[in-house]
């Protein structure tokens, strides 16, 4: 692929992969503010703005098999663990940033969890095997990702074991 293409198909990623996510997130609000509909039609776009991501990614030769969709997942959780939220977490303490600081401390906490699970998973799926069969569970304010049994209460953040949502 030409340069200035493919640096145009990456930032339309990094657009639509935004968007998509933005949506997600205005949809529950628009929930909690009590329009279902526009609720509905956020969720709806959001998908609409996967489909072009995908396309894009395919486009780039981003998709691979699950081996490689696998290594690439742990490269860019072992970035954000061990560099990304590191930094920014030294930057938001010098600047005292208490909001960014929570919110940086409880990716970064989440992020080593899920480089190891990824970890797992591919020495399974390199041997031509899935992982075993259990439910994840993910609570819904820090992130904190459990497989098996949700914990009585968040090590992270203290939530409640009802609040944890099951994969
Ligand atoms: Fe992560
Ligand atoms: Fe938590």
């Amino acid at each position: 692929m030409r340069k200035m293409t493919q640096a145009n198909l990456e930032a339309a990623f990094a657009g639509e992969s935004q968007a998509h996510m933005k949506y997600l997130i205005f949809a529950d609000q628009a929930e909690q503010e009590g329009y279902p509909e526009v609720a509905r039609l956020f969720r709806a776009i959001s998908f609409a703005e996967q489909v072009h991501a995908t396309n894009h990614l395919r486009e780039l030769g981003g998709i691979g098999d699950t081996v490689a969709s696998l290594e690439t997942a742990i490269r860019g959780e072992n970035h954000e663990n061990t560099e990304m939220y590191p930094a920014f977490n030294a930057v938001a303490e010098l600047q005292e940033e208490k909001g960014a600081m929570r919110s940086i401390r409880y990716a970064l906490e989440a992020e080593k969890i899920h480089e190891a699970m990824y970890g797992e998973a591919k020495q399974m799926v390199a041997v031509d095997s899935d992982i075993k069969s259990a439910p994840v569970f993910i609570c819904p304010i820090c992130g904190h990702t459990v497989i098996g049994e949700a914990p009585d209460k968040c090590p992270i953040c203290g939530a409640k074991k009802e609040k944890f949502r099951q994969f």
